[in-house]
Parts: structure tokens; sequence; C-alpha cells
């Protein structure tokens, strides 16, 4: 899946490095061609021979040794790399990338390269919360650095909280998302089941009710359930994308018309991922002719249209059932209150009041909240990059159930 691809990785000291050695590991399984440079404090804590005899090329740790090759190893390692990696990333090595500081093999290949950096940081929670460490972070994401962001959880140390390696698996998920190339956590075999855009709700033959869903959230998750290998079947509201390759679309215009088209297709699904922009009320009547202009003002009496979502909750048994939640306020708490309301798996908030977050754009922030109340904020990222956070997420539950 990887073959023809450079990867450098840069290992910086700290007790996750050993987990590098399963990336390595990883990523040679997919045919990568791997070139490892060491810190001398990472190699204090796993000796070079083991990185070496796992991606067969030599490691490189100082500056100063003997060169394997005429080349000048950093320029030689930097112009070769496809994509650049940083896992396990300590503080100190994001403070020199950030502060421009090249002291050693591994800042001085990363300053001299022009392939895309990928930092995985690893250290104990106060590092990782301290306002030094956060501004350096923001200042490589601004210049263009990309983050695999750190778990939660027990730390080598003995404290709790953020600051863990992320998982080999994650790590090399995320290289693979770079290449584009499709996951390892493969959704193939499964039903998806995806709603997507607004509905359209007529007053009359020329007007109707809507909201501002453009349909790309629930478009790209569809593309991307697909090109995990999901059999995937997209119920949209009008929109004016392209359709996605490979996936079945029914295109409807009202909440009454999603609801048929959804309700057709629960049965078969193992996945339900309810991305739309469904209106909640319709107008009672919907005029046969025309409405004429009048002197004084006019009002529409709107009925309710079908929760879709809570009926799905209802009949839902072991299938995997997602919501959204678009909301101005009380972001996490109305979220939360829908998740065991509709008897969700999970919910993505998203707060559309935000810049670069909810209708039209290319981009959103959301949280991820799930049935135990547990809260992931993220932050602003592509919807694509969403999509596969969502799938992630959908792919471990499916995991955690066989
Ligand atoms: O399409 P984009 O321009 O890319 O914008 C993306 C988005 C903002 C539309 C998307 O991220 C999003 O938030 N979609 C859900 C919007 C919404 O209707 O939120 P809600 O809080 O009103 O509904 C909660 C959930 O119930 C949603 O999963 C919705 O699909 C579902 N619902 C709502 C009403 C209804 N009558 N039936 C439903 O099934």
């Amino acid at each position: 899946m990887l073959s023809n691809k450079n990867i450098v990785l840069g290992v910086s000291g700290g007790i996750a490095v050993y987990k590098a050695l399963d990336v390595v590991s990883r990523l040679r399984k997919l045919k990568a061609n791997v070139n490892v440079i060491m810190t001398k404090a990472a190699a204090e804590f796993v000796s070079p021979l083991s990185f070496q005899s796992l991606s067969q090329n030599y490691v490189v740790t100082d500056m100063f040794d003997e060169p394997k090759t005429w080349d000048v190893e950093h320029i030689a390692l930097a112009q070769k790399a496809d994509l650049f990696v940083i896992a396990p990333a300590t503080a100190n090595i994001i403070g020199k990338i950030a502060g421009g500081i090249a002291d050693d093999m591994l800042s001085t290949t990363v300053m001299a390269t022009r392939a895309p950096v990928l930092i995985a940081p690893a250290m104990n929670t106060n590092m990782y919360t301290n306002p030094v460490l956060q501004r350096n972070i923001k200042t490589l994401k601004d210049l263009g650095y990309k983050f695999i962001e750190p778990a939660s959880g027990r730390l080598a140390c003995g404290d709790y909280g953020v600051g863990k390696l992320a998982t080999p698996e994650d790590i090399v998920e995320g290289i693979l998302s770079f290449f584009k190339v499709p996951s390892v956590k493969t959704l193939r075999d499964k039903k998806i089941l995806i709603t997507a855009g607004p509905t359209q709700e007529p007053i009359d033959p020329v007007r109707y009710i809507t909201n501002h869903s453009s349909g790309k959230m629930g478009y790209s998750i569809a593309k991307s359930a697909r090109e995990r290998g999901a059999e995937v079947t997209l119920i949209s509201g009008p929109t004016s994308l392209e359709k996605p390759c490979g996936v079945e679309v029914i295109d409807i215009i009202t909440a009454e018309d999603m609801h048929r088209a959804v309700l057709e297709h629960f049965e078969n699904s193992d996945i339900i991922i309810k991305a739309a922009a469904v209106a909640d009320y319709k107008p009672k009547e919907v005029s046969k002719d025309k409405i004429k202009k009048r002197d004084s003002d006019l009002s529409i009496e709107l009925t309710r249209n079908p929760d879709i979502l809570l009926e799905l909750g209802r009949m839902k048994k072991d299938k995997i059932l997602v919501g959204f939640a678009a909301e101005t306020k009380e972001l996490l708490e109305s979220a939360k209150s829908k998740v065991h309301r509709k008897n969700l798996d999970f919910i993505v908030a998203n707060n559309i009041t935000l810049d670069g977050a909810g209708f039209k754009g290319d981009t959103n922030i959301i949280s991820i909240i799930d049935g135990f109340g547990k809260i992931q904020k993220y932050d602003k990222m592509k919807k694509e990059d969403i999509s596969n956070i969502i799938l992630d997420k959908i792919y471990e539950l499916i995991k955690l159930k066989e």
C-alpha cells in the first residue's frame, strides 16, 4: 500500500520509543521504505540496532558519524523523504523545530526537509499542557506541520491525563491518510446508511422552508466509508454536490421522503449515520397554487415532521447509530441529552456559530460524545478528516462488539 513511499521517521527520547518499533514494523509490512533518525536520548531507551533490523536501513543518530554514502546524510534524507514523521516527539524536539534550532541530526534534517512533517507528541501531561509547549504546537500548526494528537490515560510516570503517544495503529492510519491510501481500519462487508444535506418543505409550488446544509459533511463520510470498503447508501436532500463514486444515492426532497427512504433501508444496514439537517417543521397545508401577495401579513401554520433519528433509536438493536447535533448554544448539554434520548452510540456535535464550523464550508469543529457521556473535543479540521475520525470510532465499536 505504501510501496515507493520514502518515510523518514524521527525518534526522540522518551519511554514511548519502543512503540516506534511497532510503527516501523507496520510501515514495512505496508511496503514503505523507512529511514530512522534517532536522537541520542532515544538511543538510550532502545538500541538503534532494533530499528535498523526492522527498517532494514542504517539508523542515523549522530551528525558526525562516518557517512555510509557520499551524500551529506541529513540533506540526503531530507530530500528523499516523501513524508517526515516524528514519533514519539518530545517537548524538546517540538520546541527546537518551533524555535528554528538545528543542533543534532534530527532537528537539522527536519530543518532541511521540504517534505510535509507529521508529529506525534508523547510526554507527561503537565509538560503537554504547559502553555509554552502549546504555543510551540500552535506555531507549528500555523506553519502547516501536522499533528497526531496524543491519547489520554495512565502515563509511564504514573500520572493520568493527556500525553500518551497515539497508538502505532493510529500513527500508521495518519500516514495512510496523508498518502490518501485507504485505511487499514476497514469497513469491508459493512452496510452503511448515511443521510446528508437539507430537506425542503414546500409552502406552495414556488416556495419552501429549508436550511443551510450543503451536504458536504454527509457526502464526505459516504466517500470515506466507500474507500474503506463499505457498501454505502446515501440518502441525500437537494445539494449541488457530485455523487460519490460507488455509492448508491437516493435523492429526497422533504423530511417525509427522508423518513420513508431511511425506514426502507434501515433493516438492511449495520451502521446508520445521520448527518442530514432535517426540518423539524413543515407547513401544515401546502397550497396547490402560488400564494398571492397581499397587503396584510401572512402566517403559515407549521406542524411537526417525524423525528427520524428518535424512531431509529427505538428500533436500533445491535446496529450502530450515530447522530449529529447542530447547536448555537449549550452545545455539549443538548448533544448529551440527544445521545440518551435517541439511544445513540455517539453524537457528533458542532457549534454552527463558530468560524470554520457547521454548514457549507470545507471544515468543521466537532466534539464527539458517547453513550457514557465521554466527550472528545477536536480542533478545526477538514470535513474529510472528521469523516475518518467518525469512521475510526465506528471501527473501534465494531471491534468491541466482536
Ligand atoms: O451539510 P453541511 O453544509 O456540510 O453541514 C453539516 C451539518 C452542519 C449539517 C452537519 O454537521 C450537522 O450538524 N447535521 C445535523 C443537523 C441537525 O439537524 O441537527 P439537529 O440537532 O437538529 O438534529 C439532531 C439529529 O437528529 C441529526 O442527526 C438529525 O439528522 C436528526 N434529525 C433531526 C430532526 C428530525 N426531524 N429528524 C432527524 O432524524
